[in-house]
């Protein structure tokens, strides 16, 4: 038996027992005749104390551990003299008497600690190794926790586990797929799955009422710190369902999660928002409701004084910043500076200071009136020593700058809590979006959504304000997940693919199966996909999710440990009947 404890379990009530642990060194210190040596395993860290004294060749072997070595020890359990309150072993330490060496280690190219002096680049190559640290260990047990809770929800709800391909057909709607040759095929190709969507369609049409899976899910598209080329989603679908009962049932599962694995009970439902609400108070799809500083509408009263920014903007649009009137021109200049960077693109900005003396100050007192100023003010609720800041322009575009600089508002003033926790759903999204670039719709959520029945004589006429079935959950500023309800018709699917462009052949040649599945009795059914790496990484308090992942890519989609992508062998080439171009 190489060991009979772990490095975490010992407490003071063991004291006097003869034990056998094994773990890897985390630090030894000598101090006169004594040397300390921090064991370490998944569980904790326990000290293990070497006596010159009482056993001089022993005492040898422990100065001659390094970091990380594995090893095996066996020894007394004793009552520590200066105890360790950090540790939950710091009451105890064991007094070896013998000491197994089971493997050496190179000295790591870091600590494994959680303060690391490792680099990013550096860990991601030893990953391995970074697994190793206790921060990075938490992340992956709390994973686990969520996904055994989830399938505790879902099962008791009648939810079937089913497994659907990795090797699916490629299709032309959402990301990019990424592609495998087939060798049996020659010249085809397989894609890995973006989602199983219609896999779960299909389960419906086969009678299985509750799907689930834990789903690999694939998306060739450019990075960022929630986006990962392989991810995971708790994909679901339900048959016989309308959108209220999707919401509640999911609804169930985030307020499940939330209370086994973080202790927090919401006790109200999650507030509803349209998603054109959420545009014009939040200037997104995704709000972050942690805080308040909701969106006010200037455009009629800035307009017709002089102002030309004002004056030509479709929209003039605000946020009322509380307690800041104080800014600094320093600050002030900061968040133009801000607003000017070309990831939020925006000319410039308006503020005005609204004094604790009940003066106002503005960077556009050339144009307007302090009545002016106080109208604004007033419709912002604006109160003594508030600052607003004013933004004008191209309407929807106004609305995703203002949303960024309400954001950095929201960091700068520390109301982006990490344990505070905001959920809500976003509701009635717009069923198509148009593509200046192709000039042509593009389904906003994907071509199988529903359109909200109330629409369907639009679709035709309005297509563009036609809503759909289809509802995200957004929690803290991210959406966690999204779904709707489906199109169970085969007539009305048909018309679907016709507004997003497709000739009825190719509409056929993509989703045949689909579609002919839908000629056998599909049932009334919709679902959701919740992004299972940003649902982990909400919970951990973490800026990406990469971290809860424990083999991740990096942003150019490479894994800097084992190096791929990387090139194949021309024998391996051949056989797929593939031809490489050189790069012009
Ligand atoms: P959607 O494309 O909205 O819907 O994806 C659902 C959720 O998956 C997560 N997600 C990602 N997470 C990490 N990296 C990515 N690249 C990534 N892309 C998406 C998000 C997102 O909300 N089949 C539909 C669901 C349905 O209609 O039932 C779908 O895939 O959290």
């Amino acid at each position: 038996m190489y060991r009979d404890k772990t490095c975490g379990e010992l407490r003071l009530a063991d004291a006097g027992k003869k034990v056998t642990i094994a773990g890897w060194v985390q630090r030894t210190r000598k101090m006169g005749g004594m040397t300390f040596v921090d064991i370490r395993d998944r569980y904790g860290i326990t000290q293990i104390v070497f006596n010159q004294e009482s056993n001089p060749e022993l005492f040898e072997k422990a100065n001659s551990l390094g970091r990380e070595f594995v090893v095996q020890i066996q020894g007394t359990v004793e009552e520590r003299t200066s105890k360790n309150p950090q540790l939950p072993t710091g009451d105890i330490e064991i007094i070896a008497d013998s000491l197994n060496v089971l493997n050496t280690s190179k000295t790591p190219p870091f600590t494994i600690e959680d303060k690391t002096d490792g680099g990013d680049d550096l860990r991601m190559k030893y990953r391995y190794l970074d697994l190793r640290r206790p921060c990075v260990r938490k992340n992956l047990e709390l994973r686990h926790k969520m996904a055994f809770e989830i399938r505790r929800y879902l099962d008791s709800k009648g939810f079937l586990e089913i497994e659907t391909p990795i090797l699916v057909k490629s299709t032309p709607e959402g990301a990019r797929d990424f592609v495998v040759p087939s060798r049996m095929n020659p010249g085809e190709f397989y894609a890995l799955p973006q989602s199983p969507q219609l896999f779960k369609q299909l389960l419906m049409v086969s009678g299985y009422d509750r799907y689930f899976q834990i789903a690999k899910c694939f998306r060739d598209e450019d990075l960022r710190a929630d986006r990962q080329p392989e991810f995971t989603q708790i994909d679901c679908e339900m048959s016989f369902v309308e959108q209220d009962d999707v919401i509640e049932m999911f609804e169930g599962l985030v307020k499940h999660i939330f209370k086994y694995v973080k202790g927090i009970e919401f006790n109200e439902p999650f507030l509803r928002m349209t998603w054109a609400d959420a545009m014009r108070l939040y200037g997104s799809d995704k709000p972050d409701l942690r805080f308040g500083m909701e969106f006010v509408e200037l455009t009629d009263l800035a307009k017709g004084k002089g102002f030309p920014v004002f004056d030509d903007a479709e929209l003039t649009v605000g946020i009322c910043v509380p307690g800041c009137a104080g800014y600094t021109r320093k600050q002030l200049d900061e968040l133009t500076d801000f607003v000017k960077r070309p990831q939020v693109g925006a000319k410039g900005l308006v503020w005005v200071k609204f004094e604790p003396d009940g003066s106002v100050k503005s960077s556009a007192s050339k144009f307007f009136t302090p009545e002016d100023f106080k109208a604004w003010g007033e419709k912002a609720g604006a109160k003594p020593g508030d600052l607003m800041l004013i933004m004008a322009g191209e309407a929807m575009k106004t609305r995703k700058q203002l949303c960024e600089l309400r954001l950095e508002m929201g960091n700068r003033l520390g109301l982006r809590d990490k344990n505070v926790f905001a959920p809500l759903w976003v509701v009635d999204f717009p069923l198509f979006e148009w593509d200046e670039e192709t000039q042509r719709y593009y389904a906003m959520h994907h071509p199988f959504t529903s359109p909200n029945p109330e629409d369907i004589p639009m679709l035709h006429t309005d297509t563009g304000n036609v809503r759909a079935t289809a509802y995200d959950i957004v929690v803290n500023g991210t959406e966690l997940g999204g779904g709707s309800i489906r199109i169970h018709d085969a007539l009305l699917q048909d018309e679907m693919f016709e507004l997003l462009g497709f000739t009825p052949e190719r509409a056929k040649e993509q989703f045949g199966f689909l579609m002919n599945a839908f000629q056998y009795g599909a049932p009334p059914h919709g679902g959701l996909a919740l992004g299972f790496d940003r649902f982990v990484s909400i919970l951990a308090g973490l800026d990406t999710i990469r971290d809860v992942i424990a083999f991740p890519k990096n942003n150019s989609g490479r894994d800097v440990m084992n190096e791929s992508p990387s090139p194949i062998d021309q024998a391996q080439l051949d056989e797929l009947k593939l031809t490489l171009v050189e790069e012009k």
